[in-house]
């Protein structure tokens, strides 16, 4: 797709020493991408995210003005091979899943190949705009979501996962950044950068999938503990920690590092023991990691204050079960009674229309703890200078 891949093969600079900058200049510049646009057709409008992979702007279709989109650049720094490998994984996924709860890919288009870029050209993903990101909004105390629009933003998020799931992609980075909400209340399952295909392992041969997958704080515990051989229960824990945030407003649990995650989680979860979790003791880190244990499961308890909702509080539950084959699926979660009892799923147009700026975690003030998670942080601190019996600290969110 570069032309850098055809400077290799026919590069008039190399083959044909004689021709002049001027004319090697001409000769890229006239080298045609027939389905990659030129990015100069849109105008950008402002910088809306600073990920791992790149920057995304806001920008305008030069010829509807009307038109906004989100344009996501390419990363090439460390490129040596032309076009890399995982932005190609990320076109393709995004190029098979069309649905209304996850966010279109209009296409890929790039920068002309000049002298002064050194004839390699940037290359972006164009995608339908959306005016907000999930994080951007819970960090905004402005924005109050009632029972029911809690419900129509879980409700749609579960639908986008049924719909992957079922086309056997896998997320793999599930986080309230990566969930975009239109204007009008359309939720879209965004960043495809390092998801995958995966297949139903048979007997004799499990899958060896990469476990260093999923932001940090929404890792679920089979690959915190070494697990290469998962599926999309891995979407479905990051669902149940996006869910509770739509009460708690922030990340409810925030380690710094792998084990200090496996520690917010047992405390929350109970103790990773082969009885909660049968085959837990075959995962590679099981036995090389010092689990703590003796912990009991608290989920409910620890959620009740925020959430109230019996049935909420009960999705949780099965959303955030330790053992990914108890974890409950994204068809049976549509099922549950949460979406089906009242107050039912409503329209989040009306709430949103009181907000006339977008809302995005790349503009918004870092998302602090609340008064009751900072509380909660602090003894975890002072439990972690000095060891003690840790089943007696109490954890609040
Ligand atoms: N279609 C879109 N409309 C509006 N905003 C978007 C869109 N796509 C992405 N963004 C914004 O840009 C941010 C980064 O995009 P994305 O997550 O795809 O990139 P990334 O480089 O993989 O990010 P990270 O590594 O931080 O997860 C998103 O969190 C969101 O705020
Ligand atoms: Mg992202």
């Amino acid at each position: 797709m570069s032309s850098r891949g055809r400077e290799n093969r026919d590069d008039p600079g190399s083959s044909s020493r004689c021709l002049t900058l001027l004319e090697k200049q001409k000769y890229i510049e006239d080298y045609d991408f027939p389905y990659c646009d030129e990015s100069n057709k849109y105008e950008k409008v402002a910088k809306i995210g600073q990920g791992t992979f790149g920057e995304v702007f806001k920008a305008r279709d030069k010829k509807s003005t009307k038109k906004f989109v989100a344009m996501k650049k390419v990363l090439m720094d460390n490129e040596k091979e032309g076009f890399p490998i995982t932005a190609l994984r990320e076109i393709r996924i995004l190029q098979l899943l069309k649905h209304e709860n996850v966010v279109n890919l209009i296409e890929i288009c790039r920068t002309k190949a000049t002298v002064n870029n050194r004839y390699r050209s940037t290359f972006y993903l164009v995608f339908d705009f959306c005016e907000h990101d999930l994080a951007g909004l819970l960090s905004n105390i402005n924005v109050k979501f009632n029972l029911g629009e809690i419900k129509k933003v879980m409700q749609q998020l579960l639908n986008g996962l049924y719909y992957i799931h079922s086309n056997k992609i896998l997320h793999r980075d599930m986080k309230a950044a990566n969930v975009l909400i239109t204007k009008y209340g359309v939720l879209k399952l965004a960043d495809f950068g390092l998801a995958r295909a995966f297949s139903v392992p048979k007997n004799d041969q499990k899958n060896r999938y990469t476990n260093r997958v999923v932001t940090l704080w929404y890792r679920p515990p089979e690959l915190l503990l070494g697990d290469r051989n998962y599926g999309p229960p891995v979407d479905m824990w990051g669902a149940g920690c996006i869910m509770a945030e739509m009460w708690t407003r922030s990340p409810i649990m925030q380690g710094n590092t792998e084990q200090q995650q496996l520690i917010y989680i047992s405390q929350l979860c109970g103790s990773f023991t082969p009885d909660v979790w049968p085959g837990v003791e075959e995962l590679e880190l099981y036995k090389t990691l010092d689990l703590q244990k003796g912990h009991k499961r608290k989920v409910k308890e620890r959620l009740r204050p925020y959430v109230k909702d019996p049935h909420g509080v009960d999705l949780l539950d099965k959303l955030l079960q330790l053992d990914p084959n108890h974890r409950i699926d994204a068809d049976t979660a549509l099922n549950h009674d949460f979406f089906w009892t009242d107050p039912m799923p409503c329209d989040l147009s009306k709430m949103l229309s009181q907000h006339t700026q977008s809302m995005f975690e790349y503009l918004a003030p870092p998302r602090r703890p609340g008064q009751m998670m900072r509380h909660y942080h602090q003894q975890i601190n002072q439990m972690q200078a000095k060891p003690q019996d840790n089943s007696l600290i109490d954890r609040v969110y």
